[in-house]
């Protein structure tokens, strides 16, 4: 018992939890993921899955993205970048929706299916639902040799190490690193960016764990504000373009692991229903990066700030306007719009993990929750 013990602290590197640990590989674990794939000053992407299968990339009428829980979340971050980046359409779908309802899969589609563990059983299942409709499917997993590794055509591996902890972390980001590798390299081929554009995602990309780790920085002031909101029974979480996905996984993390209710939305949806629900009661986080469509974001906060609610906003470093509206701002480095659910994610994972911690609940090992479901 005591062997144990000790074991598990040894495990868990000096952290209290797994998920405390995870959170902070993550600097290391994103560049462990574009080690030898990334080649910024050379302007070179090398992924032998993709290589190897750049044809039917290049020829696919859309890309249809599997996926379930966080894994979900990192497909619709990465909808938003195929599409800017290499103009595929892209779809993305819970598996188990998917699977069960009959869907319209074409010879010249290419399925990703994404999964941390690579055995979640409704994301197999729709694999060989879209393998039996002669689609070509792509994996993007994290443990290797997986049953989802195995059953796809080919794949690409997120470098992200064991993860412990029931709420995922380190592998949506490794997840959103690798997808945005695959959107670069389509781009490049396909000649969707500027060559500019191009060479500064990569140079920026490169710069990624830098920042995540001055992001994990605001790990204090998520600890502060996470002491102020600690027994609220709601919380609401927006976010617009590359960072409304971002929004839903903040809201999903507090779910899972602290039991608060929480639900993210796009922040322009917010007028066709949750702001009935904005009182001085309600703390609400917002993304709100100075990127496009931020005067947007400005008036949402807006809106919030009229009707009471609380506002906890993460913004990009030297902001003042959202500053001198939000209660709460967590300051974040600044990065092209579409890399910064990268950065965006860490504080939230931060808060909703103190937050848990404060509530005295079992951050690792959630009430209900499995690491990966291979049951339905
Ligand atoms: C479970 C886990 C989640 C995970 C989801 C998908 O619900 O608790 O953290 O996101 O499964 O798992 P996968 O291994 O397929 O990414």
């Amino acid at each position: 018992q005591e062997l144990q013990m000790n074991l598990e602290q040894i495990e868990k590197g000096g952290y209290d939890h797994f998920m405390l640990k995870e959170i902070y590989e993550q600097p290391a674990v994103i560049k462990d993921t574009y080690r030898g794939r990334l080649h910024a000053n050379e302007g070179l992407i090398k992924m032998a899955g993709i290589e190897d299968n750049l044809q039917k990339f290049l020829n696919a009428d859309r890309i249809l993205i599997v996926a379930c829980g966080t894994s979900w979340h990192a497909g619709l971050v990465a909808e938003y970048i195929f599409e800017e980046f290499s103009r595929i359409p892209v779809e993305v779908e819970y598996a188990s929706e998917f699977r069960y309802r009959n869907p319209i899969i074409r010879e010249n589609d290419v399925v990703i299916a994404i999964s941390q563990s690579g055995e979640t059983a409704d994301t197999l299942a729709a694999i060989k639902l879209a393998k039996e409709h002669g689609a070509f499917v792509f994996g993007v997993c994290n443990v290797v040799g997986s049953s989802i590794s195995r059953e796809t055509h080919a794949g690409a591996y997120t470098h992200a190490g064991p993860e412990i902890g029931v709420a995922s972390t380190k592998a949506f980001t490794t997840q959103i690193t690798v997808l945005t590798l695959i959107a670069l390299r389509l781009a490049q081929a396909k000649g969707t960016l500027t060559n500019s554009d191009f060479h500064r995602y990569l140079q920026e990309l490169e710069l990624i764990p830098e920042k995540v780790q001055q992001a994990l920085e605001t790990n204090d002031t998520a600890k502060a504000i996470a002491a102020i909101y600690k027994d609220a029974p709601n919380c609401l979480y927006l976010g617009r373009g590359y960072n409304f996905p971002v929004a839903l996984e903040g809201a999903l993390k507090l779910k899972e692991i602290s039991y608060i209710h929480a639900e993210g939305y796009p922040a322009a949806e917010m007028k066709h229903g949750p702001i009935a629900l904005i009182d001085e009661q309600m703390p609400v986080v917002v993304i709100a990066q100075k990127q496009e469509h931020y005067d947007k974001i400005v008036s949402n906060i807006q809106e919030i700030k009229s009707r009471s609610g609380k506002i906890i906003a993460v913004v990009t470093e030297g902001d003042t306007q959202v500053r001198a509206l939000a209660d709460h701002v967590i300051e974040i480095p600044r990065t092209v719009d579409a890399l910064s659910p990268l950065l965006t994610t860490i504080p939230l994972q931060l808060l909703s993990y103190h937050i848990a911690v404060m509530r005295e609940c079992n951050v690792d090992q959630p009430r209900n929750l499995a690491k990966s479901v291979t049951v339905e």
